[in-house]
């Protein structure tokens, strides 16, 4: 059942975190959906703009159709993920998605909250939710490099008045996370102190976390091991650090990095174990439970496992 990211967030603040994951395929689709249901936690499912121009949005919304009806018991929301304002038209439009990430971060403060509100009308006039970023998170954001050291986390009091002028639903805050799998290059961790003094100006404000990918060193040796070449430097979040970022308000947390390393220690692993092999299904087959099987455990960390019953509950 698809269902508005709002209602998601309302019973998910304070005690888990909905975890949310980038798809490309049917093979991630029916990992995500069956990981999901092993688990009995609430997800987000989330199109991106390359997702898009690489899969086709009709295509897009038909496997995530496709599985909803193969998985009836599954509860999520669909989601566009860091989008510019014509594709959150676009994805408003279409009436498919519960919400849009409207990403102009990159933009000056004044054009942010200028860009942000105009998408926000569009989207609630619709019934459709919207996540802005204020902020700049380190590493590469769909085409935007930034420099890791210069990336900029987010100031509290601009955060409170950024969603006072804006009206935006939920808000990705740079909290020292980037994207990819060379995160931390400077050594340092996830800001807590940061988070505590957002949420302090923001209470019940649902806060999201990009970059949440933990990139788990055994995934990059057996990569590496299989014919890959990722810098052993790898590095990501700590998975055990979704439980102290719930209570301060980290209420959505995007993982997609992860899901790509599964992906390519199993295709590496099956090819260079079968290099006869040319039927694709065989990898395939091993991807989809080895996804399944990383959702459950992600699922446990950001401590969403279990609550399908009490999110149904809520829902009635
Ligand atoms: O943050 C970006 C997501 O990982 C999506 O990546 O733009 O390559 O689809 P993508
Ligand atoms: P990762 O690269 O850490 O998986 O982050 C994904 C993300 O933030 C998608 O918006
Ligand atoms: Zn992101």
């Amino acid at each position: 059942m698809i269902v508005t990211t709002d209602q998601l967030f309302k019973i998910a603040y304070g005690k888990f975190a909905v975890g949310a994951y980038n798809i490309n395929n049917m093979e991630q689709a029916l990992g995500l959906f069956e990981g999901h249901i092993k688990a009995q936690a609430p997800f987000i499912v989330q199109i991106s703009r390359g997702a898009r121009n690489y899969a086709n949005p009709i295509m897009l919304e038909n496997i995530i159709r496709a599985a909803e009806q193969l998985y009836p018991e599954a509860i999520f929301a669909v989601h566009l993920d860091h989008g510019d304002e014509q594709t959150c038209y676009d994805c408003i439009d279409s009436g498919f998605y519960s919400s849009v990430m409207i990403d102009a971060s990159h933009e000056p403060f004044e054009e942010n909250v200028t860009i942000t509100k105009r998408v926000v009308e569009r989207a609630h006039a619709k019934g459709i939710s919207v996540e802005a970023e204020l902020g700049m998170l380190g590493g590469v954001e769909e085409d935007i490099a930034v420099d890791e050291k210069n990336a900029l986390l987010t100031d509290p009091d601009e955060a409170k008045v950024f969603v006072e002028r804006t009206g935006c639903d939920s808000l990705a805050v740079a909290i020292g996370t980037s994207h990819g799998a060379y995160k931390f290059m400077g050594g340092q961790g996830l800001h807590f102190d940061r988070m505590a003094a957002i949420q302090a100006n923001l209470p019940g404000f649902p806060l999201v976390m990009h970059g949440s990918s933990s990139v788990p060193q055994e995934e990059v040796k057996r990569i590496n091991a299989a014919g890959g070449a990722l810098d052993p430097s790898a590095k990501g979040v700590d998975v055990d650090e979704f439980a102290k970022a719930v209570p301060l308000g980290v209420t959505k947390v995007n993982i997609d990095t992860d899901g790509r390393l599964v992906w390519t220690r199993v295709h590496r692993e099956y090819f260079r174990d079968h290099p006869d092999g040319f039927d694709f299904r065989k990898p395939g087959k091993i991807f989809v439970p080895a996804y399944a099987d990383f959702i459950v455990h992600k699922s446990h960390k950001l401590l969403s496992a279990g609550k399908l019953d009490v999110v149904r509950q809520a829902l009635m």
